[in-house]
C-alpha cells in the first residue's frame, strides 16, 4: 500500500478494487456473464478461496491432536470462528455454524421445543422463505403450540406494525420473521418487532439471509435472541451462521452429543459443518479489511466497525445502481412486486411482464449472457398472498451484490427493452 493509498478516504465504491478482490471474474465464464443470480448464492471472494485451497490441501485432516498437521487444522477452524464473531462483533460462544440456514432454523426449533408447549403461540409471517416457517410450523405440530401467522398487506406484499401489534398476545413464545425478503427486498422493522417482544418477554428469530449480503448485520445493536445468515450469500463458503444470545441458551435443549453441552458453540451444532469451510471464513475478515484500508486508510477499529463501514459503502452501490435499474424499465409493461423505488429496501427486484412469463424473461437473458433466474425462490406462501398463482413461474429476480457495475445494469435495461 502506498503512502497516498494510507490516507485515502474514498466516499464510494472503488468498483474496480472490488472486482479484483474476486478472483471469479477472470474465469472466461464469469467475465461474459452480467451476475444477477446474487440472492441464491454469491461469488467467493479470493482470500476466502485461498484458506479454502490450503485447507483442503495442506490440512485435510482432524483438528487437534500430537501432530502439527492437526493442530494447523485446528487452529484454522478456530480462526474461521473467530473471524465470523469478530465480524459480527459477538462473543464466540454466542456463534453456531451449521450446514445452512435451513438446517440452523430446524435444530433451533427442535431446541425450543422446552419452552413452547400447548399454551403457547409462535408467530411466523408468510413473506419468510420456507426456511423461517416450515420449521416452526413443524415445532407447533409436535408442541401442538398455535402457529400464528403474520400476513403480508397483499397490495403492496409488505409487512405492516400495525398488524403484528394485533397478534401479539401474551402466549407468544416466540416470533420468527425475516429482516428482509428474498422477494421483494423491503427492510423490515425488525427494530420495533424486538422492542416490542422484549417488553412482552416474546422470543424473537430474525432470518437475516437476504440482508447479510446488501447491510453488514448489527447483531449487537440490533440484540435479538436468534440471527441467522447463510455465509454462501455474503463471499464465503456454503455454511450457516447462527446467532443465539446467552440468555436464550438458558431455555434451548441442547442438541449436541451430551458430552459436547459443556461448549456453547456447540450446543446447537448437529452436523459438524465442512471444516475447510470453517477455516476459510477466516478470508471473509481478510475480504473486509483489505476493502476498508483500500477506502478509508490504515484504521484501528475492530473488524466489526470495518465491515459496517465498508458495508455502508456497498449498500450505496447496489442502491444507485438499483434505481438506475428501475429508471431504466419505468416504462415497460413490466410490474415490480414490492416497492418501484429505492427506499428502505435492498437491491433485489422481483418483477413480472404483461407479455411474458417470467421464464421466458430469465431464458431471454440467458442469451445475453444475463444470469437472473425465475421461481418463487422458496417464498411460495408470499407469491401465492400477493396473488401470483403460477408460482413455478413466479417472478423473475434481479439481485444484485456489489460486484455489480453499470454496464451489468445497462446490459439487463437493453435486454428489457429489446423484447418489450
Ligand atoms: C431469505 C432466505 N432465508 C433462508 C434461506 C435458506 O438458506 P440456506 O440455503 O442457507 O438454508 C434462503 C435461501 O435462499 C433465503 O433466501
Amino acid at each position: 500500500m502506498t503512502d497516498n493509498m494510507k490516507n485515502q478516504r474514498l466516499n464510494q465504491l472503488d468498483i474496480d478494487f472490488v472486482r479484483s478482490c474476486f478472483p471469479t471474474f477472470e474465469q472466461p465464464l464469469a467475465a461474459k456473464t452480467a451476475f444477477f443470480e446474487n440472492a441464491g448464492g454469491s461469488y467467493v471472494a479470493g482470500p476466502v478461496l485461498d484458506r479454502l485451497m490450503h485447507f483442503y490441501l495442506v490440512n485435510k485432516v482432524q483438528p487437534y491432536g500430537a501432530s502439527e498437521i492437526l493442530n494447523t487444522a485446528g487452529e484454522q477452524m478456530d480462526a474461521g470462528r473467530t473471524t465470523m464473531a469478530d465480524l459480527l462483533g459477538i462473543a464466540t460462544t454466542d456463534l453456531t455454524l451449521g450446514a445452512s440456514t435451513t438446517q440452523n432454523f430446524n435444530t433451533l426449533a427442535i431446541a425450543c421445543e422446552g419452552f413452547v408447549s400447548k399454551q403457547s403461540e409462535v408467530i411466523v409471517t408468510n413473506q419468510d422463505h420456507e426456511a423461517n416457517i416450515g420449521a416452526w410450523e413443524r415445532l407447533c405440530k409436535r408442541t401442538e403450540a398455535k402457529l400464528v401467522v403474520w400476513e403480508i398487506n397483499p397490495e403492496t406484499a409488505e409487512l405492516e406494525l400495525d398488524s403484528f401489534r394485533a397478534l401479539l398476545s401474551t402466549n407468544t413464545a416466540i416470533v420468527c420473521m425475516t429482516h428482509s425478503s428474498n422477494i421483494i427486498g423491503t427492510i423490515n422493522p425488525v427494530e420495533q418487532v424486538i422492542e416490542l417482544c422484549r417488553a412482552n418477554n416474546t422470543r424473537v428469530a430474525i432470518d437475516g439471509v437476504s440482508f447479510a449480503p446488501h447491510q453488514w448485520p448489527d447483531i449487537p445493536t440490533l440484540a435479538p435472541d436468534a440471527y441467522c445468515f447463510s455465509t454462501y450469500k455474503t463471499y464465503g463458503t456454503h455454511m450457516g451462521v447462527m446467532f443465539t444470545s446467552e440468555d436464550f441458551r438458558t431455555q434451548l435443549t441442547p442438541q449436541s452429543h451430551y458430552f459436547n453441552e459443556r461448549y456453547a458453540n456447540k450446543l446447537l451444532d448437529t452436523t459438524g459443518p465442512d471444516h475447510a469451510s470453517i477455516a476459510a471464513l477466516a478470508g471473509l475478515g481478510e475480504y473486509f479489511s483489505a476493502s476498508h484500508s483500500h477506502h478509508f486508510g490504515v484504521s484501528d477499529v475492530t473488524l466489526y466497525e470495518k465491515a459496517l463501514q465498508i458495508s455502508a459503502l456497498m449498500h450505496a452501490h447496489e442502491t444507485e445502481l438499483c434505481k438506475h435499474l428501475l429508471d431504466g424499465i419505468v416504462d415497460l409493461p413490466i410490474t415490480i412486486l414490492g416497492r418501484n423505488n429505492t427506499d428502505g429496501r435492498e437491491a433485489n427486484i422481483a418483477l413480472t411482464s404483461t407479455k411474458y412469463t417470467s421464464a421466458e424473461l430469465s431464458a431471454h437473458l440467458a442469451k445475453h449472457n444475463i444470469a437472473a433466474g425465475n421461481g418463487d425462490f422458496y417464498a411460495t406462501r408470499l407469491l401465492k398472498s400477493a396473488g401470483i398463482n403460477d408460482t413455478e413461474d413466479g417472478v423473475l429476480r434481479i439481485s444484485f451484490a456489489h460486484y455489480n457495475n453499470i454496464d451489468d445494469v445497462n446490459r439487463v435495461i437493453a435486454a428489457l427493452k429489446e423484447i418489450h
